[in-house]
């Protein structure tokens, strides 16, 4: 029996997760609420939270597994990438117990779990798969050939989605972040009403600062006529919205099912928490022939879940760190 306690801490959110045998007994995950009224993460203020949040967390993940530190056959925690302060956190608390239980320390790159988020539940996919991982720093569609054979075939060259659907939201006025908002809005809406560009990027790279600059002239001159322009037309505008990155995001992703040839599917990422995307890809995989895989809403924005099932294949390989690691801002991943 193997049991694995993991640390998420790249972000402004901390997550303590605990895993058997590949199973999640527990996923806990604290929200940092401080950052709303800035309009987006600020970074120190993520790394206090952190430092107060993650015994509590870890606390309770080990509760509600009905095990103790002692139960621990290993410690895991997010290396990279994210932002540093955030990451030296988790990665300081997970060294620290790691040499106080004398049990090995387990270093998990944040993008390959979150595509491996896929393999927490049935039905899993078969290898070799595609994912779109989407979230607010990354947008990429990785080839993944087993649990630590991926390669990245197609990524963004200016913003992410979850970046795409964040700053539009703050054009719109919306708090930060945005895109759970743009989603519930554009539940009631029209998104053929409003039309904006879709970016002419070759092979299956994705652009989406053109669309952000797109969406601002738009609002501008409508504002211009009627200065009530957004608040009488919020769910046309936010379904348009989300209806254009969706088909940004999938016109690519069936570019690389077709130049590839694998027809297993995947999404990941906080994005694909998107309602819309949601909808649109099981769609596309209808009508492509593909076996489409969508991780549980718990498994696609950040949590330690997806840390504890990477962590436990790289046991399972005795891929351990030493207690130098050093978290990383940037993704180390391929
Ligand atoms: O993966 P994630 O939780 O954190 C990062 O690693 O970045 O992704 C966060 C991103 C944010 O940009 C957030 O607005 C977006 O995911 N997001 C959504 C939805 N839920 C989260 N975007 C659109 N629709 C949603 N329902
Ligand atoms: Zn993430």
């Amino acid at each position: 029996m193997i049991t694995i306690l993991s640390i998420e801490s790249s972000c402004d959110d901390t997550g303590a997760s605990v895993c058997r045998d590949g199973v999640i007994l527990s996923n806990l995950i604290a929200n940092q609420q401080v950052h709303e009224q800035f309009g987006g993460v600020v970074p120190e203020l993520a790394s206090r939270a952190h430092v107060q949040n993650i015994i509590p967390v870890v606390d309770k993940a080990l509760k509600n597994a009905a095990i103790t530190l002692l139960d621990l056959d290993a410690i895991a925690f997010t290396q990279a990438p994210g932002l540093i302060g955030s990451l030296l956190i988790g990665a300081e608390f997970a060294k620290s117990l790691s040499l106080a239980l004398d049990k090995p320390l387990i270093a998990v790159n944040h993008m390959q779990a979150h595509v491996l988020a896929n393999i927490i539940e049935e039905p899993r996919p078969s290898f070799p798969f595609l994912c779109l991982t989407v979230s607010g720093g990354h947008t990429q569609i990785v080839l993944c050939s087993s649990p630590f054979d991926m390669k990245v075939i197609g990524e963004t060259i200016d913003d992410a989605a979850g970046e795409a659907f964040d700053k539009s939201a703050k054009l719109l006025g919306l708090p930060y972040p945005g895109g759970p908002l743009i989603d519930k809005y554009a539940k009631n809406g029209n998104g053929n009403r409003f039309s904006f560009p879709e970016p002419r990027i070759p092979g299956l790279n994705f652009s989406f600062s053109g669309l952000k600059t797109s969406i601002l002239y738009f609002i501008h001159k409508e504002q211009a006529m009627n200065p009530n322009f957004i608040a009488e037309n919020l769910e046309d505008i936010c379904a348009s919205i989300q209806s254009r990155i969706v088909s940004i995001l999938l016109h690519k992703l069936e570019r690389a099912a077709k130049e590839t040839g694998i027809s297993n599917v995947c999404i990941a990422g906080g994005v694909s928490a998107n309602s819309g995307l949601r909808k649109a890809f099981i769609e596309s995989g209808k009508l492509h022939g593909w076996n489409t895989f969508i991780p549980s809403m718990e498994y696609c924005t950040d949590n330690a879940g997806m840390i504890a099932i990477a962590a436990y294949y790289k046991y399972l390989a005795g891929d351990f760190a030493d207690l130098s690691v050093t978290p990383n801002a940037r993704s180390e991943f391929i």
